[in-house]
Parts: C-alpha cells; structure tokens; sequence
C-alpha cells in the first residue's frame, strides 16, 4: 500500500480507502431496495483484512445502507481497529432544520459508530441549496465548536454540483478535506479537474469518490476492451481506471466502494504502485482514445446543468438524457428499465412533453430535446 500525506494536517493515510456505500448484502436480500440488510460477518471481514492489508482511511455517512453502515463501520473497527484508522462520515443536511439538528445528529453517529470522534466529518454531497441552508444556519461556527470540543476533528464536505459553486464553498471556511467525483468520464463535469487543482492550490487534501464511476468503467463492452489492450503494459480496466486518477498529485485518497473480497484484494494489489505522475505520455493518449470512444456512444451532449428546469409538465428532462446515456455507453440493462419505469410512475417520463418549446429555448448546448426526449422513450419504455 502506498500512502500520501495531508500535509496540510500533518497526518498522511493510504491512497486507497473503503467505502462502505456498496456492502456486500445478506443472500436473499440482494438489490438497491434491500440494502439495510448488510451481510455483516463478510463486510466486517473484508473491512478487517483491508486494515491488516494497509488500508488507513474508512468511509462511511449516515445515510449508507438505510443507516446500517455507520452501525457496520463501528462493530468492524472494534478490537483494536480504530486506532488503525481514520474514520470518515457525513452530515445528511436533507435532516437538518434548525441548528440543533447539527449536535443531534452528530451525538447519533457517535453512538452508531461507538467512537469519541470522528476524523473527517463532511457535509454531505453539498451543492448549491444545501450549502446556502446549512451556512445560514451557522453550521461554521458549529464546525468551529465541535472541532474545540474533540468531537470531530478534520471539517469537509463532499460534493455535486457545478464547478462555480465548488470554488465558492473552498473559499468560504479553512476546509482541512473534500471529497469529490472524479474518474476518466468526469474530468470536466462537477468540480472536475479544475476543482481538483484548484483545492490542491489551497492545500487542501482531496479525496475522491467514484473513480469507476459506481462500478460503470469495470464492464467494458469488447470495443473498449479491445483499446485498452494496446497499452504495451497489460492492465485490466479497473486498474487503468484507478491509475488514471492516483497519477494526479493532488489526489489525497480514492474511495472505491467494494462489494465481494475479490474486488478488495484486486484493489489492494493495484494500489501497492499508487504514485503520483506514473503514466507515461503514451498511456495518457490511450485515456483520451478510450474517453473518445465512450463520447462516441453518448446519444446526446446534456450537461445534466438543469437550465431546462423545471419543465411545467413535468418531465425530467436531464434524468431520462442520463439513463438514456447511460444505457447506450455501457450497454442498457434491466437497471435502466426500472429507472425509466419510476419516472412513467410518477408522471415524469417523456410520454408527459406537450412539445411546448420551452425548454428548448432555456438549453445552452442548443439540444434538440423535443425529439431526443422521443427517441429516449422508444428506447427506455418496456
Ligand atoms: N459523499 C458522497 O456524495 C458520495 C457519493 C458517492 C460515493 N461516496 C463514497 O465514495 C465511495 C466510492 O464511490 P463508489 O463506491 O461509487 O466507487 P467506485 O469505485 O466508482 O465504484 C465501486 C463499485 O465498483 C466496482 N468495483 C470496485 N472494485 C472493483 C474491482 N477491483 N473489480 C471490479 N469491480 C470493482 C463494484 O461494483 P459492483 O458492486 O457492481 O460489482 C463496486 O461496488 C462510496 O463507497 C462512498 O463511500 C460518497
Ligand atoms: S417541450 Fe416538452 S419537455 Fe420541453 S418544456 Fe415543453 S413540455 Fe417540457
Ligand atoms: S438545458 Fe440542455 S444540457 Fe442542460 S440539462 Fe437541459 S437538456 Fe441538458
């Protein structure tokens, strides 16, 4: 395992850290809808053998698992194991109302993850209205007590929206983390690539979360494989992936959330040669041949920016562009069927379009959305 510092905390932790989003799930309860029931001798394994193999930084938040995560987390970091680790978990601003929430919800994580404090404690997946809520509501001076206090001791946030925001939120607070999306499909969507240096420029250690895309760049369709084989050094897609993102120095951490022990003990061997500035000139060419590639698939430009916003019949224009996308690079499974069948429920799918134009007028990249929104449904609608 290799590690890297957080110079500005004066503490390093290894390149690779769990995510605890993705469990593995008991037998019988497999499935989205299902993951409250964690399969906790095998996650606890895993999170054990992953500490023994190097492993320093463990991610967590309330929400995860149905709230279950945090529960897992702190029965896993028992005997010993806590003092191996730096924990990470989030404050879910979606409950909070008033500035009381903010003690009552840390008190409760504190007591699912049986600690004294947290290390990292972020707000969880910020973007504009969140962050507007929860410093109007004094969450930095909260910050500021707790971290007197020893409750936590390392204040950051994750994050999900344009960059703009992004840089407003690092300039407001003496952040000592964040945490953002980043992987070869992303590098100029969120924070992004921009977002990444720019934290770097301030010091600030960065952690990143999806870096295969929520599993997505693991099962390559023959065409991409087919590419990634020119490389002269033999590596899977999974390990191009990760290479990709710990060759930025900036990077701090990179979260994958594994769900079997095989997943974990690839990872451990991949990230043993996690230094920064490894990929030659050669294999950072064959990156961009294989992002070519998954833009090529791409059936429409939509930034997911929302000017179109709300649609006054309903429909959600980005949401069904997103499955729609996301069907056609990575091959449409049952998974987008059932995102497209949730929107048909709630009268949010492309069926509900009067093709009143509006939206069309509001989009900056100039889509034409009305009959994109029909070719969507064709292919989506079961
Ligand atoms: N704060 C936030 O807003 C936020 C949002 C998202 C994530 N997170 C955190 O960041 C963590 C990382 O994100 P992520 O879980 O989306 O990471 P990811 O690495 O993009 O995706 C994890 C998934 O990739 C697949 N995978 C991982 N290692 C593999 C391997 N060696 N071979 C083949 N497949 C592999 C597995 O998919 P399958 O299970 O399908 O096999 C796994 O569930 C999360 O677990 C969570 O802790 C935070
Ligand atoms: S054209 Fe269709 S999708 Fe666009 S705003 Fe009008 S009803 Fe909504
Ligand atoms: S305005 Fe255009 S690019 Fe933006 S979300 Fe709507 S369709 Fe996509």
């Amino acid at each position: 395992m290799q590690y890297r510092k957080f110079d500005k905390l004066g503490i390093e932790c290894s390149t690779f850290g769990i995510g605890t989003m993705r469990l593995p799930l008991q037998k019988g309860h497999e499935g989205a809808d299902n993951s409250k029931h964690i399969d906790e001798k095998e996650s606890i394994r895993m999170i054990r053998h992953g500490i023994d193999n190097g492993v320093s930084y463990i991610d967590t938040a309330y929400g995860y698992h149905g709230g279950n995560s945090e529960v897992l987390v702190g029965k896993a970091l028992k005997d010993g194991y806590r003092e191996k680790v730096k924990i990470a978990t989030k404050l879910p601003p979606w409950h909070v109302k008033v500035y009381e929430d903010f003690d009552r919800l840390l008190n409760e994580q504190l007591e699912r993850l049986q600690v004294e404090y947290i290390d990292f404690y972020l707000l969880h997946a910020l973007g504009n209205d969140s962050w507007v809520k929860l410093r109007d509501l004094g969450i930095l001076e909260w910050l500021d007590k707790t971290v007197a206090s020893g409750r936590i001791r390392y204040p950051g946030f994750s994050f999900h929206d344009e960059l703009p925001v992004f840089k407003e939120i690092i300039d407001a607070y003496d952040w000592k983390m964040c945490q953002i999306q980043f992987n070869i499909l992303d590098e100029y969507e969120q924070a992004g690539i921009e977002g990444l240096k720019y934290a770097g420029s301030k010091g600030i250690p960065v952690v990143i979360m999806e870096p295969l895309r929520g599993g997505k760049l693991a099962n390559v369709s023959p065409d991409i494989q087919e590419l990634w084989e020119q490389a002269e050094e033999k590596r899977s897609p999974v390990e191009w992936a990760f290479r990709w993102v710990y060759n930025f120095p900036e990077v701090a951490v990179i979260l994958s959330g594994v769900s079997t022990m095989e997943q974990l003990n690839d990872n451990l061997r991949i990230f043993q040669d996690s230094k920064p500035n490894c990929m030659s000139q050669d294999e950072l060419d064959l990156v961009s041949k294989v992002k070519a590639l998954y833009d090529a698939k791409t059936k429409i430009a939509c930034t997911a920016c929302e000017y179109c916003l709300p649609c006054a019949f309903g429909v959600s224009i980005p949401r069904i562009f997103g499955i729609w996308n996301d069907a056609a690079m990575f091959g449409i499974n049952d998974e987008h069927y059932q995102q497209y069948k949730k929107l048909i429920e709630e009268e949010k799918d492309a069926k509900q379009c009067t093709e009143c134009g509006n939206c069309e007028s509001l989009c900056p990249q100039h889509l034409d959305i009305i009959d994109k929104l029909k070719e969507a449904d064709k292919a989506l609608r079961v």
